[in-house]
């Protein structure tokens, strides 16, 4: 990109028409051909935040023929000419890391210093992704190492694109969980169609716009908009769709399972978190770990500590040192980088109050008391949890935490197993061995030992076990991913051998 012709205040003006935002279609910016457009609200005012495109079948569908013509040039630019594109995109994001945060505070009443760092964050991991994938290399197989094979053929066995990839981040990371799709894709020479999430829609349209403005080629990045629930049928069952990349909501991503045909899916879709606190552990830093791991962005992280499970005599002790840690949470308006915001809507808020009132009618202690004021919800601890309450398995995705008390780390263990869903578990406790054979045992893809889920550093694996996804994420899995082995067989013949 040069610089020069882009000033900081005008670098995104080619996504608007007055204030409406446009969609990105074979290197274009365009209207959408129904003539409608959406409107988005924030979350914690219910004021206008955007206005953008409301796509039309015909729309995606021009979309995807230009993304498939695209890919075929694409899987053949050099790779280290890929890979500078991709740090283009890197400096654009970073350079205008104010203006992208504005969108997310608006969008999805992220605070403000979390919103930079997410786009920070996507810079750093669309630069990495630029190194791994220029080092993803292919290997030699010879027949001898079969047994009673002669060495008269060579295997080169290499990954190629998978073709159009179909990605899907969900509201609340619409930069991060974009660009942790769309990088690897793209690396590995695919072509990306970008559904962005309806809340948080503008956010992956400035993602889409860095690679764009970085020059990547016409039609390797396309990003649509429009409702779930008017497209999505249509754009994942799309036949020129090779790969859906999704993280969202477990109903969503069940739907697309069973629709699609037989394409390469990567999937992630919730947890049920659970930190299992043992009496041997650090207690001040395992209630630290719990507050921050189940309050961040007021819980709605499919990462975070949706349920404690705690090893008694620990549980008044825990209890007290977890409720002193959410009494400091401030909460209020993301612009004053508040730790607990408005959650993301107000279906959500109903959502996470049904919950609440749930767990209070069937007797929980509520010990950090709830409170509503629209989608604003306070920061509520329950203790004495029971397994007939419906936050005991439900994934509230709002600052509700439940604390269950049980009798033994096996107990705490079988509790866990029995969630439909897993993500991620952590265990807290000074015992490594212990730590380890309750790794072995939690159905779930990451165990944290002594510190809180999390998804980052953005290069660790990234996977949900049961009704939490499909695939591994994280840079190199991805790469993996969004490509399929090709082998080409060299058989050599004998005759060429005069030495055998
Ligand atoms: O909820 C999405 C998940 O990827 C959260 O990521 O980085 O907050 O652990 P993180």
């Amino acid at each position: 990109m040069n610089n020069s012709t882009h000033t900081k205040s005008d670098t995104f003006a080619v996504m608007k028409q007055g204030n409406v935002f446009k969609f990105l279609s074979n290197g274009e910016w365009r209207t959408s051909g129904s003539g409608k457009t959406m409107k988005e609200v924030t979350p914690y005012d219910n004021t206008e935040a955007y206005e953008f495109q409301s796509c039309s079948q015909q729309d995606i569908d021009e979309v995807f023929k230009a993304a498939n013509r695209a890919q075929r040039g694409w899987a053949k630019t050099p790779l280290w000419k890929r890979a500078e594109y991709l740090r283009k995109a890197a400096v654009i994001l970073r350079e205008n890391k104010d203006e992208i945060a504005t969108a997310l505070v608006k969008e999805i009443a992220k605070n403000r210093k979390s919103a930079v760092s997410e786009v920070v964050r996507t810079a750093d991991l669309i630069e990495y992704t630029a190194e791994e994938g220029t080092r993803l290399v292919g290997k030699l197989m010879t027949s001898d190492s079969f047994p009673g094979q002669k060495r008269d053929k060579l295997c080169l066995v290499h990954r190629v694109p998978l073709g159009v990839i179909l990605c899907i981040p969900p509201f609340n990371y619409p930069v991060n969980l974009c660009a942790s799709k769309v990088a690897p894709a793209l690396i590995t020479g695919n072509s990306v169609v970008i559904k962005t999430p309806s809340q948080g829609a503008v956010s992956a349209l400035y993602l889409a716009a860095s690679f764009h403005l970085a020059g990547v080629p016409a039609g390797v990045v396309n990003a649509v908009t429009g409702k779930g629930s008017e497209i999505g049928d249509f754009l994942t069952t799309h036949p020129l769709v090779n790969c859906i990349s999704l993280t969202g909501g477990g109903t969503t991503g069940m739907s697309v399972c069973k629709k699609v045909g037989m394409i390469p899916l990567q999937m992630e879709l919730g947890g049920k978190d659970a930190a299992i606190v043992l009496p041997d552990c650090d207690l001040d830093l395992a209630a630290k770990a719990i507050v921050s791991g189940a309050f961040s962005y007021s819980a709605q992280r499919c990462t975070a500590v949706k349920i404690v499970l705690a090893v008694e005599p620990i549980g008044d002790e825990l209890v007290k040192k977890v409720v002193d840690g959410v009494k400091k949470l401030t909460v209020g308006h993301p612009e004053e980088n508040a730790d607990i915001t408005a959650v993301i809507n107000k279906s959500s808020a109903d959502y996470i109050e049904s919950l609440v009132f749930d767990a209070r009618q069937k007797g929980a202690s509520e010990v950090c008391p709830y409170k509503r004021e629209g989608n604003l919800l306070w920061p509520t601890v329950f203790d004495h949890v029971r397994e007939d309450m419906k936050i005991a398995w439900e994934e509230p995705f709002g600052p509700v935490l439940p604390i269950i008390r049980l009798k033994s780390a096996e107990e705490a263990v079988e509790f866990a197993n029995r969630s439909t869903m897993g993500l991620q578990g952590c265990v807290f406790t000074n015992d490594i061995e212990k730590a380890i054979h309750i790794s072995d045992e939690l159905s779930t893809g990451t165990v944290q030992v002594n510190g809180q889920p999390a998804r980052g550093p953005d290069h660790f694996p990234f996977q949900g076990f049961k009704d939490s996804g499909l695939g591994s994420q994280g840079v190199y899995f991805s790469l993996e991913a969004m490509t399929k082995i090709k082998s080409t067989v060299i058989n050599l013949r004998q005759e060429s051998f005069p030495m055998n």
